[in-house]
């Protein structure tokens, strides 16, 4: 596809994603933080679990919720589902866009396993899909009538999802996958669990049953995991602008300290809105967690140093035989390289940026998309021009690029 279009395609999902998890997010921590605050009161109608006053926006609210449901059904009833379908399929498609279209830059990393660019995306499809099975037959188990112990385990089950996908991922795609993994469990307790149940409740009330107490009880499970995954799934999904979160060797030890993070955090939320009392402890092991995530990342970069053997990806290669590679490879080890270097020369910056690396003619092919966006298209890089890249040397790049994309395009 055009490149232009490609990067407005990006640019629009990446919108769009951002603003149904908006809604998604903020839908439901006002939801558990109305739950929380809910009070009895004596004239609650028969059916009524509390009430709540609220003041918002010019007018003052006066909220009941009914457990599990009201006598008869209402007239008007508005559903909350898809804050959170619009979110993973959104999710999905950017998904597609960076790590699926761009597997060979963003996805494989032939240092840990030489995959082609299918099986690599069959493994991430499938990855997600394994994830929900296996929490599904978890909470299904005995254990949810011990839910700390099924919360441990689905810790462990995270650690161990994080550890498996830096076996065959980079740093990168690791954290990202992990973030997709948690998030596709949250969007099928909603889908497949939570809505399901909801709807024979509404079933029944319209049949003039007495609905079963057991679906809220699972529902409020469901939800409850939810609410404590919420936090680590929007780091997870930022990480991949800072390397230091992403492309070392600890990356998916800090993701578990992430998520343990995410429950010390909401613990103190939600011991707040159920008004029973300030629970600053957490905030000194979330501070404690924090560091440890900090130590983590200064301890190296991940294994072996890239084999300098090993062969181009077909895209790649092509974008090393077009015309005009030496010229451009030139322009970009010296103007560029500096900051995207294993050690950068340039002050202030400590690693790698956005973990690319431009020092070598193999490394520069790989990354011909990227450097024609930011270098030959647009002037967003080198940031500011600080190393003085001249309008000629952006043509070169231009040419070379559009060279290699014909010679890509002859192929296919
Ligand atoms: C002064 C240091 C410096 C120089 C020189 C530099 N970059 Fe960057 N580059 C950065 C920083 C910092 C970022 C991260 C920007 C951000 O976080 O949005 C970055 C990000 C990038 C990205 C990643 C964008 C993304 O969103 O993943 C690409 C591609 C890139 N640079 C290409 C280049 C090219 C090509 C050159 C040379 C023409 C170059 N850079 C020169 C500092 C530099």
């Amino acid at each position: 596809m055009d490149p232009i279009l490609w990067e407005w395609l990006s640019a629009g999902v990446r919108w769009l994603h951002v603003v149904t998890a908006i809604a998604w997010i903020g839908s439901s921590f006002y939801f558990i933080a109305l739950d929380l605050s809910l009070q009895k009161a004596p004239d609650l109608p028969p059916g009524a679990h509390g009430e709540e006053w609220q003041v918002h926006g010019g007018g003052f609210y006066h909220i009941r919720k009914y457990l599990v449901a009201p006598a008869a059904m209402p007239e008007h009833l508005t559903w909350f589902k898809w804050e959170s379908y619009s979110t993973w399929l959104s999710g999905a498609a950017l998904l597609a866009v960076t790590y699926w279209a761009g597997a060979e830059l963003f996805l494989i990393d032939p240092a840990k396993v030489e995959l082609s660019k299918w099986a690599a995306i069959l493994i991430s499809a499938a990855s997600l899909t394994v994830g929900w099975l296996v929490y599904d037959r978890l909470c299904k188990s005995g254990l949810s009538a011990r839910p700390t112990l099924l919360m441990l385990i689905l810790f462990a089950v995270l650690l161990t999802m994080g550890w498996a996908y830096d076996q065959v991922f980079t740093g990168r795609a690791t954290m990202l996958h992990l973030g997709a993994f948690t998030a596709t469990i949250m969007t099928a307790n909603v889908f497949l669990i939570i809505m399901p149940n909801q709807r024979i409740v509404v079933a029944d009330l319209k049949a003039g049953r007495a609905p079963d107490p057991k679906y809220g009880k699972i529902a409020k499970l469901r939800s409850t995991h939810n609410n404590y995954l919420t936090l680590p799934v929007v780091f997870l999904m930022l990480s991949n602008h800072y390397p230091l979160v992403f492309a070392t060797r600890w990356n998916w030890v800090i993701a578990g300290l992430v998520f343990l993070m995410g429950v010390t955090i909401r613990h103190f939320f939600n011991t707040k809105h159920a008004r029973k009392g300030w629970p600053w402890w957490t905030w000194g092991v979330t501070a404690a967690l924090f560091a440890a995530c900090v130590w983590l990342s200064a301890a190296g970069t991940q294994g072996a140093p890239e084999d300098e053997t090993a062969a181009l990806p077909a895209q790649a290669q092509r974008f090393a035989d077009a015309a005009g590679f030496d010229e451009v490879a030139g322009i970009v080890m010296g103007r560029c390289s500096m900051c995207h270097a294993a050690e950068p020369g340039w002050d202030g910056i400590g690693t790698a940026p956005k973990g690319l690396h431009l020092e070598t003619p193999d490394e520069i092919a790989r990354a011909a998309h990227e450097i024609f966006v930011q270098a030959g298209l647009t002037d967003a890089m080198p940031p500011a021009n600080v190393s003085f890249i001249e309008p000629a040397e952006r043509q070169a790049i231009r040419d070379w690029y559009r060279a290699g994309a014909g010679a890509r395009l002859a192929a296919n």
